[in-house]
């Protein structure tokens, strides 16, 4: 495959192949020498028009650790706010010789249009369209659960997993909503009717608005950022009303299964969706996810650039 747009560009054994991938790259994070020689010579570009502190950072990291040129471009202090489009902005990039462009937009479908235009020959990757989706997240989110749910196989058949809060505005839902489903999951998403999107039902997955109904059936519990920014100030109930019915408490997660964990993509409304001494708490994932997202950014970059060398010495990883 040549670019990753959408969670649902992956069969289970492309999920699966990017998963044991990320795996084998993490182990490079545990040797003396954190960097590999495999993408010496290629230049990734990370073209953020919309913020962000994770993703860039990981997929920064991520490329320099096998070896890439990287160049950074933000929108803002860039000829963008000068009007600039993004068909101009992208022949910029092709005549700087991308090999891979990470895009971040704020326009669902701007990674699409840049993949499918002819503007580039370079392989495109979503690092999150507006409230489309956002697939590398899914995968981290995806290898954090793998690592955590006991007895949990290479996929996560039969896994529970709990999504709640802002859906409406939330490209990780989505992703995540087709990713794991893609691998067995069993996905519910809770929120309140107006922070749902329209047609919903048609989903790959359960919907409920009562979160204390689904907690003791949950493996993995999955907060999602109140996107207040995105937001219609109608659709949404008051902070105080909104924490009581959806946010994760200590009393709540008290109600979860053991071995069961927390999730937040990042980055947190601490007192909102949830509080201070849940995300702290050693159940929650927060932390550890950022750190699988360096490992699975790696796996995709590797896979989409078919790194001319061994992943690691002496195990040879097949490009996707
Ligand atoms: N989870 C996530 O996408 O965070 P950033 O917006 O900081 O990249």
């Amino acid at each position: 495959k040549r670019h990753l747009i959408s969670a649902a560009d992956l069969t289970r054994d492309d999920a699966l192949l990017v998963l044991d991938t990320a795996e084998e790259m993490a182990r490079v994070a545990d040797r003396p020498i954190k960097k590999l020689p495999t993408l010496r010579g290629r230049t990734v570009v990370n073209l953020f028009f919309e913020d962000s502190t994770r993703t860039r950072i990981s997929f920064e990291a991520a490329a320099k650790r096998l070896s890439a040129d990287v160049i950074n471009f933000s929108a803002k202090g860039s000829s963008v706010s000068k009007g600039e489009s993004l068909k101009d902005t992208a022949l910029t990039l092709e005549a700087m010789g991308a090999d891979a462009v990470v895009i971040r937009h704020h326009s669902s479908g701007a990674p699409h249009r840049l993949a499918t235009s002819g503007w580039i020959n370079a392989s495109v990757v979503n690092a999150g369209d507006g409230t489309h989706e956002h697939p590398t997240q899914a995968l981290l989110d995806a290898l954090t659960m793998r690592r955590h749910l006991s007895g949990v196989g290479r996929d996560l058949e039969g896994r529970r997993i709990t999504i709640v809060g802002d859906v409406l505005h939330s490209r990780v839902a989505r992703s995540n909503v087709l990713l794991l489903t893609t691998l067995g999951a069993e996905v519910t998403l809770v929120a309140p009717p107006t922070l749902l999107p329209i047609g919903v039902e048609q989903w790959p997955c359960k919907v409920s608005y009562d979160l204390d109904a689904v907690l003791a059936k949950s493996d993995a519990v999955m907060m999602l950022r109140v996107q207040r920014e995105r937001m219609n100030a109608a659709f949404f109930p008051t902070e105080r009303e909104y924490a009581r019915r959806y946010g994760l408490d200590g009393l709540r997660m008290a109600a979860l299964p053991e071995h069961a964990i927390v999730m937040h993509p990042g980055p947190m409304n601490r007192g909102m969706e949830i509080t201070a001494e849940v995300a702290d708490s050693p159940r929650c994932t927060a932390v550890e996810q950022v750190a699988n997202g360096v490992s699975t950014r790696m796996a995709v970059l590797y896979l989409l650039l078919g790194g001319s060398e061994p992943a690691i010495t002496g195990t040879r990883t097949d490009s996707a």
